[in-house]
């Protein structure tokens, strides 16, 4: 993006930009950022993605790639400031704060590097899926207990009965910290939130600090008795353990602070992100209801959740030297306030990112647990409570309802977000349990760590299926239900899976119809079976799955024209993206080749609705496609979007060798990526520099499930090196580049891989991770 100033009012902001209007009016202490912080910068993402804010003196980062590469980058932007008061303590509140000897340093997750990483690689053990799973029971029987307590009174405040109380309980059980107490800590909880991220008027920071202090003051009497007998059980005890063996990377000063603000860390965030979905399932009830006839849908329902509705929504740091985020200078010393619920909404990088959609299938890349090397330590220990909770609740009280006419109330703060009331009834005489004691007994176990994605698919029936006469079957999908299905851009894909095939195709129907779906399938014989098997076994009327829509091959909204090139059933995408660009009344011209006019699918439909804007090559009649008279135009910011067989990629690929870098877009049908096959393949060792872990591959597994198997978070997609899903950064070591998505001059640069099929060629890889 070029570097330009926003629209001026007098004021400057400290990179001599004057300050937009809009930048000046936001506040994020109440109005429309307490009631929904992503809908309330929708603004900002598409007029000005990175702003300074004069009333918190923060640079205000909005957008999902920006969010992402701050967040990522430690160095350049230090987390020092993440427990920053965003408000400064007036001096009577700094002296109540004195007076308990409140002494708030570096924690974890406010920790510099070198530092920061030796203590987290420490410290981590506790965390790791394996170490988690024995938490598991404990809160199951927990949870069950405490909806017993309710459960035939149809009704609840399910924020003051049950989830402010339980993750309470267990962050305790997961610390080593003794229960007594509990329910003064979350009042202190309150205030710690409110004194650290909120706006308090000078006479309630007096309250507030004294609750800070007090908070202080307790954390710190269960620490001495940790300190006195560190033989107990739990991760603040080996913490202490820790202390002793390693004083200089686990200091008491860490012990101290990290006491308080884990306490907060571990159960306000939870509770709240378990409120939040709660809130939003039973806001959308449909979904509410899926969920109850499918809980294996919970896991991804839960990432959906926490995307949408997340319990942080913004997180803090500051540039260590001057710099540019999104095309805005930054420099040395600014505040930035990372909107993680903005990202989460962002429609560069999601589909439909405002319709809740518990199949989205990539929901787990939100960023609400941070990203990169300060990444969230507890996220599985989150996930695991959410998904525990949403199990006992839609098998014991599917019928339960909110209660008309409530508000969601926020503790006015940046960051932490959730109601303070949550108030749902039931009749309680249609509890499943009345009739069904089994309910009782049944439970399900989800993997621990984030949801597989292969299995997030949603069931739809195959409503027609049209021959097209050209080899290909057109496919029209739509819900069981007739409910409406998720909006899908131009280039958007689904995966179709039926069997043991799984297959991508682009949506090549009307946008505008939301009850259906139409893919376009050419049957290849030669091909690797899906096709064939497709066009042989489905029939109307069946019952299928799909996951997506997704979009790797997305339309640049803002180029003067756009060149549309499709070769034979590469028009799919096209189709969409021209129909696209007719409504919004764009140039464009799309290229349409085969080899004969019986292998030009959809070509009635092309015709009726481009016929103005359309050139066919056909090689039968003589009008092959001469792809240099074609292209002798493109300039500028033209775009060119391409789609069809690997030896017209391959030579618009040399074409364009000189055109400005983006100008030429194209979708692959199909990668080389097979199984690996270990006799040629060699086993390799990567080393995760942000993590400081080693991981091995073998020689048949992929770099992507080696990383996977350690416990580190990846997007994948395709997992064929075809959509750019899964690029990883690299610090050193020779790649062996098995992806489509590069182009000759990144792979030479040899600093980012495709982690599903690339590898290292020689010895060990070094990755950002
Ligand atoms: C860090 C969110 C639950 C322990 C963080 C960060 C966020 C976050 C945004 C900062 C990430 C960054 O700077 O990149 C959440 C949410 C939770 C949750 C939304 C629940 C849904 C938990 C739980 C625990 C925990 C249950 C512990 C039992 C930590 C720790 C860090 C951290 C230790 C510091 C990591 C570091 O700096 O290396 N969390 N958290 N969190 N969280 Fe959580
Ligand atoms: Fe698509 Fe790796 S997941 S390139």
């Amino acid at each position: 993006m070029p570097n330009t100033c926003p629209v001026e009012t007098p004021a400057l902001s400290p990179n001599g930009c004057p300050i937009s209007g809009r930048a000046a009016a936001f506040t994020p202490f109440n109005g429309p950022y307490q009631v929904d912080p992503g809908e309330a910068l929708k603004w900002a993402r598409e007029e000005e993605p990175v702003f300074f804010s004069p009333e918190i003196g923060y640079w205000v980062v909005t957008r999902y790639e920006d969010v992402k590469s701050v967040f990522r980058d430690n160095i350049l932007f230090s987390p020092s400031i993440a427990l920053e008061k965003i408000t400064p303590a007036g001096p009577e509140a700094q002296a109540i704060l004195q007076k308990y000897g409140f002494a708030m340093q570096r924690t974890m997750v406010n920790e510099d590097e070198p530092h920061h990483m030796e203590r987290r690689r420490l410290l981590l053990d506790d965390f790791l899926p394996e170490n988690l799973q024995k938490h598991e029971s404990a809160m199951r029987t927990l949870t069950r207990r405490y909806m017993d307590r309710f459960i035939d009174r149809g009704h609840a405040d399910l924020v003051e009965d049950i989830f402010s109380e339980i993750p309470l309980t267990i962050a305790l059980h997961f610390l080593g910290v003794p229960e007594k107490g509990a329910e003064q800590l979350r009042g202190f909880a309150v205030a710690h939130t409110l004194n650290t991220w909120g706006r308090p008027t000078q006479e309630e920071q007096l309250e507030i600090s004294e609750n800070v202090g007090r908070f202080w003051q307790t954390a710190n009497r269960v620490l001495d008795d940790m300190i006195a007998n560190p033989n107990g059980e739990g991760w603040m005890y080996e913490t202490v353990r820790q202390h002793f063996k390693h004083p200089d990377a686990v200091p008491e000063s860490y012990l101290r602070s990290m006491m308080m603000a884990i306490l907060a860390a571990a159960h306000e965030t939870t509770s709240n992100a378990t409120a939040n979905a709660f809130w939003t399932l039973l806001n959308n009830r449909e979904s509410w209801e899926e969920l109850c006839e499918t809980p294996s849908l919970i896991p991804s329902a839960v990432e959906e959740c926490l995307r949408v509705a997340g319990s942080i929504v913004a997180w803090r740091r500051i540039a260590t030297d001057d710099t540019t985020v999104g095309g805005v200078d930054i420099p040395k010393g600014g505040k930035l306030l990372i909107v993680q619920a903005s990202a989460n909404k962002d429609n560069r990088h999601w589909e439909n990112a405002d319709d809740f959609d518990i199949y989205r299938d990539n929901a787990s890349e939100h960023m609400t647990f941070g990203y990169g090397a300060h990444q969230c330590m507890g996220k599985n220990i989150g996930r695991m409570e959410m998904r525990i909770f949403l199990e006992e609740f839609t098998r014991r009280l599917p019928h339960m309802r909110l209660v008309k006419g409530q508000v969601f109330e926020n503790l006015p703060n940046v960051s932490f977000r959730g109601p303070s009331k949550l108030l749902v009834e039931w009749d309680p005489a249609l509890n499943p349990e009345k009739t069904d004691p089994s309910v009782l007994d049944r439970s399900l176990s989800f993997k621990i760590g984030a949801p597989v994605r292969e299995g997030i698919l949603r069931r739809v029936v195959v409503r027609d299926v049209i021959d097209d006469s050209t080899g290909v079957k057109r496919f029209v999908l739509a819900d069981p239900k007739g409910r409406k299905l998720p909006k899908f851009s131009a280039g958007a894909h689904i995966d179709l899976v039926v069997g043991d095939y799984r297959r991508k195709y682009s949506l090549c129907g009307d946008a505008s119809d939301t009850k259906t779906f139409e893919i376009a399938i050419l049957r290849e014989n030669n091909g690797r079976g899906g096709s064939k098997f497709f066009h042989d076994n489905v029939a109307p009327g069946d019952v299928v799955h799909i996951a997506g829509p997704r979009n790797h091959f997305r339309l640049d909204a803002n180029a003067p024209q756009y060149i549309l090139i499709a070769g034979g059933i590469g028009i799919t995408p096209i189709l969409a993206m021209a129909d696209r660009l007719k409504a919004s009344g764009k140039p464009y011209h799309i290229h349409f080749c085969g080899k004969s006019r019986d292998r030009l699918p959809l070509l009635d439909r092309v015709q009726d609705r481009h016929g103005q804007s359309l050139s066919l090559h056909i090689t039968a009649e003589g009008t092959r496609l001469d792809l240099d008279r074609a292209l002798s135009k493109v300039g500028g910011n033209d775009r060119v979007y391409a789609c069809g067989p690997d030896r017209l990629l391959d030579e618009l690929e040399s074409l364009s060798a000189n055109w400005p870098e983006g100008t030429l877009k194209y979708e692959l049908f199909s990668s080389a990526n097979g199984a690996l096959d270990s006799s040629v393949e060699h086993a390799f060792e990567v080393e995760l520099r942000d993590s400081g872990m080693t991981v091995s591959v073998a020689a048949d597994q992929t770099l992507y499930d080696a990383l996977r198997a350690s416990g580190v978070d990846m997007p994948m997609d395709c997992g064929e090196g075809l959509c750019g899903t899964c690029e990883t950064r690299v610090i050193d070591g020779e790649i062996d580049h098995r992806d489509r998505v590069l182009s000759a001059k990144e792979r030479a640069q040899g600093d980012r891989l495709m982690t599903c099929c690339s590898r290292a060629r020689n010895g060990k890889l070094v990755l950002a991770l």
